[in-house]
């Protein structure tokens, strides 16, 4: 599944930012459960301290040193001061933490406090890290320090226990349980419903039942045009009678979890039409019903070159 160190670094990043923030989220609604505390002390020194920047401190910064990227100043020496506070933040937290679970609950503002000073430092370091040093790291490192350093980060994991990957991925998951909403949950109905009118491809949605639910750009122009009295009808009788037995075969595929994709395109009034339809399922892999996408990809197939400035 992961072909890169960047890939690798990049989801462990991912997977620290989601803990730091169902804590963050938990924390400041009510005082910390002991047993979240035990869990945090565990995740951030064990993974996100001693696996995590280890394996950049040993496998990537070196590399990335010895192919001219100086240690004591730039990205890589502003990294390493961050990795240093970032572990004496650690210290505090894990100090105030244990006497917190020991029962000394007048340290539960501190903890908290130092933990959003701690999430605050990771979620800056990460981001500098996924956006300028690891892009740096790409440019100026062959496919044989890439893979050495891939190889470097699994022997590391390896040395820590068996499995370890996909113990702190489940001790993530225990921590984050029923804390992480999806982040469009952040945005307003008038901001989504934009969002997809303004995605340059057309969206329809049919439900578990093969009910239509959704169609995007309503009042835009549309490759296929569409109407309000679509809505509610079996995708069935939304399609010519000649190609049922395709929708019928795809939706069943998907259902079964057979497939995951179907593409079609066609050449319509010179232009070239892709449409695709996609199973869309829940986090716990329930099947919602299918997403249909239709989009014109003529000027697409005729990019050639590259386009690097703005117009
Ligand atoms: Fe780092
Ligand atoms: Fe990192």
């Amino acid at each position: 599944m992961y072909d890169t160190w960047t890939d690798l670094l990049m989801a462990d990043h991912e997977q620290t930012e989601q803990v730091i923030d169902a804590l963050e989220k938990k924390w400041l609604e009510k005082k910390p459960a002991a047993d979240t505390v035990k869990k945090a002390i565990r995740y951030f020194s064990e993974f996100a301290d001693a696996c995590h920047n280890q394996k950049e401190e040993q496998h990537l910064f070196p590399r990335l040193s010895a192919a001219g990227i100086p240690r004591q100043s730039g990205p890589l020496g502003v990294m390493l001061m961050e990795h240093e506070r970032s572990k004496q933040l650690l210290a505090e937290f894990c100090e105030l933490g244990q006497r917190y679970i020991a029962g000394e609950t007048a340290v539960a503002d501190d903890l908290v406090k130092v933990f959003l000073e701690y999430g605050a430092l990771l979620k800056n370091h990460y981001w500098k890290e996924n956006d300028i040093l690891y892009p740096m790291g790409r440019k100026v490192l062959g496919p044989e320090e890439d893979a050495a350093i891939v190889t470097g980060i699994e022997e590391l994991e390896a040395s820590l226990g068996a499995d370890t990957r996909k113990a702190y991925q489940k001790l993530a998951r225990e921590i984050t349980e029923g804390m992480l909403e999806d982040l469009s949950a952040a945005l307003s109905k008038e901001v989504l419903a934009a969002i997809l009118n303004t995605l340059p491809i057309e969206l329809s949605f049919v439900d578990a039942e093969d009910s239509v639910r959704y169609f995007s750009h309503e009042n835009h122009p549309k490759i296929f045009p569409r109407t309000r009295g679509v809505m509610g009808l079996k995708v069935q009788n939304c399609h010519p009678s000649k190609s049922v037995h395709m929708v019928n075969q795809i939706l069943a595929d998907f259902k079964a979890g057979k497939r995951d994709e179907a593409s079609f395109w066609i050449d319509m009034n010179g232009k070239k039409i892709h449409i695709r339809y996609f199973p869309v399922r829940n986090p716990h892999g329930e099947y919602l019903g299918c997403l249909e996408t239709v989009q014109d990809v003529t000027a697409i197939q005729q990019l050639t070159g590259q386009k690097r400035l703005l117009d």
